[in-house]
């Protein structure tokens, strides 16, 4: 994958706040890892606690002495990464981080929306009855961006939220009186199509964010980070991609998990991207999102369920900050 453009290796300040989703594993961990090497201050939000732990140990020891001699990266003792819980899987344990989160009184500069499932096996539904995949990649999350605006809106110039969508978002059918798929649960479960969609409405956000945040100093981007070798993609391996990814890994046509991580960094820090909005990237490089996800009244299809299903967890003041 040697042509696919980098990301800028540069100086972060260490108050500059960065919150990875999913910052234990794949992407994220990359992700997360390159974010404090720069000198920055990284939160991984995650499921588990001891996952987090060892990962945390395993950045820092990848963070060796050569590294540190590396133009870019700093010299600390150790990295600043710490760990915060997170599990998508529930929209209590979303407002108790973001409570936990707001009462620290820490800024906030970078929100990575990472985290995600793949394909399922068999239609599960999470404790607030909403389909899995939906809820896990882009529900959650977006409650999670909700109320930590008000944060992002008092850190400073230059905040950006990072949406990690896929190019799956290209592939999916889009109903708008069926925003949550059920024609695709029982009896006939398509999660390829419930995944799609998942990532279709992360790309949706960030051009109805985009326009409500248009006058403030925080931005949205979202991205496809390619084909990358994570478990994740392993739940790709049926039906046609059964072959299909076996293929492409052997002929050199995935990414590392730290290559599947730049386009991610190269959004979070290019000074380039320095206000931009609207932008999907893939490969780093811009690309046109779909018709479907660019069209408004889509969008505020999409958008309208999404704040009736999480109208409990949304109070005046928030709900205000979404119009
Ligand atoms: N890999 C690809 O080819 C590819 C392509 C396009 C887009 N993406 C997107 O890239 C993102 C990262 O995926 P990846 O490939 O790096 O996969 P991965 O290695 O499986 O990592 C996924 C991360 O999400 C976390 N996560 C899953 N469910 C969660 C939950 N309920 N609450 C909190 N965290 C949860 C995982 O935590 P655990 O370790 O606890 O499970 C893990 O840290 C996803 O949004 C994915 O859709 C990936």
């Amino acid at each position: 994958m040697g042509s696919t453009p980098s990301f800028p290796r540069l100086s972060i300040p260490k108050d500059t706040i960065s919150v990875v989703t999913g910052g234990n594993a794949g992407i994220g961990y990359h992700t997360a890892k390159w974010l404090a090497m720069m000198g920055g201050t990284v939160i991984i939000a995650c499921r588990s606690e001891e996952k987090a732990k060892q990962a945390i140990q395993q950045m820092n020891e990848e963070f060796t002495e050569k590294q540190k001699k590396t133009p870019g990266i700093v010299d600390y003792e150790r990295l600043n990464v710490e760990f915060m819980f997170l599990d998508c899987n529930s929209l209590k344990s979303v407002m108790n981080f973001v409570e936990a989160y707001k009462s620290s009184g820490r800024k906030l500069h970078k929100l990575i929306c990472n985290a995600g499932i793949g394909l399922q096996d068999k239609l599960s539904y999470t404790e607030d009855g909403h389909e899995q995949i939906f809820q896990v990649n882009y529900l959650s999350q977006f409650l999670m961006v909700s109320h930590l605006l008000p944060v992002m809106k008092e850190s400073g110039p230059d905040c950006r939220i990072v949406l990690v969508s896929s190019r799956a978002h290209e592939r999916c059918s889009f109903d708008p009186v069926d925003i949550e798929g059920k024609k695709y649960s029982e009896p006939k479960y398509d999660t390829t199509e419930l995944y799609g969609r998942s990532k279709l409405y992360q790309v949706m956000q960030m051009y109805r964010l985009n326009e409500i945040l248009k006058d403030t100093n925080v931005t949205v981007l979202s991205l496809d980070p390619g084909i990358v070798k994570t478990p994740l993609l392993n739940t790709f391996k049926r039906g046609a991609l059964k072959v299909l990814i076996p293929m492409l890994q052997s002929f050199g046509g995935t990414k590392s998990p730290f290559e599947g991580a730049w386009t991610t960094l190269n959004a979070a820090v290019n000074p380039e991207l320095a206000g931009v909005r609207d932008v999907y990237f893939s490969d780093s490089k811009p690309k046109a999102s779909t018709s479907t996800s660019k069209k408004k009244s889509h969008q505020r299809a999409v958008w309208d369920y999404t704040i009736d299903s999480l109208e409990a967890y949304l109070p005046d003041g928030v709900l205000q900050d979404l119009q």
